[in-house]
């Protein structure tokens, strides 16, 4: 067989080995999805346009009045100066993530990384041919500090990316933080990715701040925006990329020239996403009380030190107590409690964590927990 190249080969799966479906009878605290459904508007507007023959080729960068939707409501919302051309609606927030490491990065150059990272950010600059470098965050708060990304920056250093809400720590970063990221990107020339997936999950008291909102922010960043985890559409496929007017466009040639665009069909549903955000304000209820269940339930394993998660559905959880590293706890927690949790040793600065997510329904997270509980402290059983 002739040669796959390298950096292809060894290409990693991200979490996907810890996600895959458990045998039967096992909890699942590992899965980076909302517990609910798709909200019935979205779906009607779907249903409908497929019906009435929305099945043709259309604007690779996403239909007009659905790019105008996404610009309107990043700029409302977050203050992003983008104009309605500076958008491109991608096969989901992933793929616009590529898109802007193909942007912000040629083979050779370094993009920096927050650690512990989300695998696929890793994974995507390596899928480039650009190498990633990780740049560890403060513990326990996984914040960044501002001298150590500048310490880490190179001559061949193209970009810094942050994702805040952060996958995997929960983290969100304060007004302080991101002006000091954008300052440092003014002063080396630098892109900015910043992936802004879970923006309307926010717990504590930190504002989220856009970094293309902030002055010199908006014409080196690329956002990362959609409604997969908002309007719990993961599995439509529907992401956005916001991005000056001349990126853009150089984004929706990628698109032209691989995937088209978006199915047809799902750009009527993905304006109604754009428009239509009370959904969210429910999920976000449920969320609040299903964090502070799965808190309290860890409070009483206190072999397990959990840190208060900001933001996300996250929590990142010490086992080091327990005497077994992450990844140990994790195949004992499948085989021997019945529950599946994702082991972070394998990520640079996540050793010794696990990552729970709570947005599972509120009878996974009571069993799961008290499996855990009963596990590690049989006698409190
Ligand atoms: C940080 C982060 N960015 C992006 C994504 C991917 O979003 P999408 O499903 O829209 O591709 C995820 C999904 O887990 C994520 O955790």
């Amino acid at each position: 067989m002739p040669n796959v190249p390298n950096h292809l080969v060894n290409l990693q799966g991200g979490f996907k080995a810890f996600l895959a479906p458990p045998p039967e009878g096992v909890v699942r605290l590992t899965v980076g999805e909302p517990a609910f459904d798709t909200p019935e508007d979205i779906v009607s507007a779907a249903v409908n346009a497929i019906q009435t023959g929305d099945t043709h080729y259309t604007r690779g960068e996403g239909r007009e009045s659905l790019c105008s939707a996404w610009a309107e409501h990043l700029r409302e919302r977050w203050g992003i100066p983008v104009p309605d051309d500076g958008i491109v609606i991608t096969p989901g927030a992933k793929q616009a993530l590529l898109y802007a490491m193909m942007i912000a990065a040629e083979p050779g150059d370094e993009v920096l990384l927050m650690a512990p990272s989300w695998p696929t950010h890793v994974e995507q600059v390596e899928l480039i041919g650009a190498t990633p470098v990780l740049v560890k965050c403060q513990y326990p708060s996984f914040h960044p500090k501002i001298a150590d990304i500048e310490d880490a920056i190179t001559a061949q250093t193209s970009a810094i990316l942050i994702n805040s809400p952060n996958n995997p720590t929960g983290a969100v970063y304060t007004s302080e933080e991101i002006h000091g990221i954008v300052e440092l990107a003014i002063k080396h020339d630098l892109w900015i990715i910043s992936d802004e997936i879970y923006t309307e999950l926010i717990w504590s008291d930190t504002p989220h701040v856009a970094p293309a909102s902030i002055e010199g922010g908006f014409e080196r960043t690329l956002t990362v925006s959609g409604p997969s985890k908002t309007h719990a559409m993961t599995g439509w496929r529907v992401g956005v990329l916001a991005a000056p007017t001349k990126v853009a466009n150089v984004v929706g040639r990628i698109q032209g020239n691989t995937c088209s665009h978006i199915p047809s069909f799902l750009m009527p549903a993905a304006e109604v996403a754009a428009k239509d955000w009370r959904a969210v304000e429910e999920f976000r209820g449920d969320y609040i009380r299903r964090r502070a269940l799965m808190m309290g339930l860890l409070e009483e394993i206190p072999i397990l030190n959990a840190s208060e998660p900001e933001g996300a559905f996250y929590i990142m959880v010490d086992v080091r107590d327990t005497g077994m590293d992450a990844t140990t706890f994790a195949k004992r927690a499948l085989d021997e409690a019945l529950v599946q949790v994702i082991p972070l040793d394998t990520l640079p600065g996540g050793e010794g964590h696990i990552r729970l997510s709570y947005a599972a329904d509120d009878e996974i997270i009571n069993e799961g927990l008290q499996r855990l509980q009963q596990w590690l402290n049989p006698q409190y059983s």
